[in-house]
């Protein structure tokens, strides 16, 4: 078995995060990884990482709100600065778990771009981006990825709406003043954001070295989250009713699942973005494999990165 050495984590503070973190801090010793914690500074923070102390791991926070990718840059040079110092093992896995659903998107990040891409895909993109040359091999980036990228089932019970692609720098710009929030749009953001994330894992193997390998995991559905904490009281009312369903998923149920992605040895040979649903390798659907549209968000990811940068927000 690979040494765990250090798991960076998103979104460590709720839900699905929370739950894969304290699952990480559970193993026992030998097994059990250092933890670097991202997420937005506080109490949320800083009790997840003394939970995760308490079953023995080492952990440090960093402190981040990822709309802005000025302090998602600060993260990552908080992680080198820790890894390069010794405070923490070897970096042998980013799982990019934080996400969200902007119930308006008019909203822009404070970089201009629309909420639900800049934190789900931009926010992500830059943190691996900047932590490529850090971690140590062999090593895995998970990603986190949702069925609502194209139609099925739960989808369409929930009326979140299907990915419709664009250029990516249109998906970027958040919506014109005059249009009217609506759930339909909100779904529709963050299904793209969401596709963008297959796509971007297909083309970030492309670019990394043999050592580093990319995955992408699906959770199920689970309902009650605070994904979900923008929406009509009525849609947040039906998502709970519907969490009664058996077999629906849970944080308490997925969190392990997306730790073992992590560090299991049983999911060592997934490479290429290869999507899993919750225990299930499965083959994603013919539009989430498109090499021109990989290409061009690669291409218009740096630019609006760089494009962020240069302007120092
Ligand atoms: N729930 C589902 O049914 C479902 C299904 C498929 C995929 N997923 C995916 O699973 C992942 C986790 O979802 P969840 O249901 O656990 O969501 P959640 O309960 O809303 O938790 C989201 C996490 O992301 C963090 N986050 C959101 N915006 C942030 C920002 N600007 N800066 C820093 N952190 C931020 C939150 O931090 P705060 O505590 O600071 O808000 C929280 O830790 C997401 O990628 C989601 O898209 C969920």
């Amino acid at each position: 078995m690979t040494e765990p050495g250090t798991v960076l984590i998103t979104g460590p503070t709720r839900n699905l995060g929370r739950r894969a973190v304290l699952a990480m801090a559970d193993r026992p010793d030998g097994r059990r990884p250092d933890l670097l914690l991202v997420g937005r500074a506080g109490r949320d923070l800083t009790a997840v990482a003394d939970e995760a102390r308490a079953h023995g791991a080492t952990v440090r926070e960093i402190g981040c709100d990822l709309s802005r990718l000025a302090d998602v840059r600060a993260a990552a040079d908080t992680a080198r600065e820790l890894l390069a110092a010794g405070a923490v093992r070897p970096l042998r896995a980013l799982v990019a778990n934080a996400g969200t659903m902007s119930t308006d998107t008019r909203q822009a990040s404070p970089d201009g771009y629309e909420m639900t891409f800049a934190v789900n895909f931009l926010a992500h993109a830059q943190l691996v981006g900047d932590l490529l040359d850090s971690f140590t091999a062999p090593a895995r980036v998970v990603l986190i990825g949702s069925n609502t990228y194209h139609a099925n089932f739960w989808r369409r019970l929930l009326g979140v709406a299907e990915a419709k692609w664009t250029d990516p720098v249109e998906l970027a710009r958040p919506a014109a003043r005059e249009q009217a929030p609506s759930m339909a749009a909100s779904g529709v953001a963050y299904s793209n954001a969401k596709l963008a994330i297959l796509y971007y894992a297909h083309e970030l193997q492309r670019h990394v070295g043999e050592g580093i390998t990319v995955s992408v995991f699906e959770p199920g559905w689970m309902p009650g989250t605070a994904l979900g904490r923008g929406a009509p009281a009525a849609a947040q009312a039906m998502s709970r009713a519907l969490g009664r369903v058996p077999g629906v998923s849970t944080p308490e149920r997925s969190g392990p699942l997306l730790a073992s992605m992590a560090l299991d040895d049983k999911w060592a040979h997934l490479r290429d973005g290869a999507f899993v649903v919750k225990t299930k390798l499965t083959e994603v659907q013919p539009v989430a494999h498109d090499r021109e549209r990989e290409r061009r968000l690669w291409e218009a990811t740096a630019e609006l990165l760089e494009r962020a940068g240069a302007s120092g927000s």
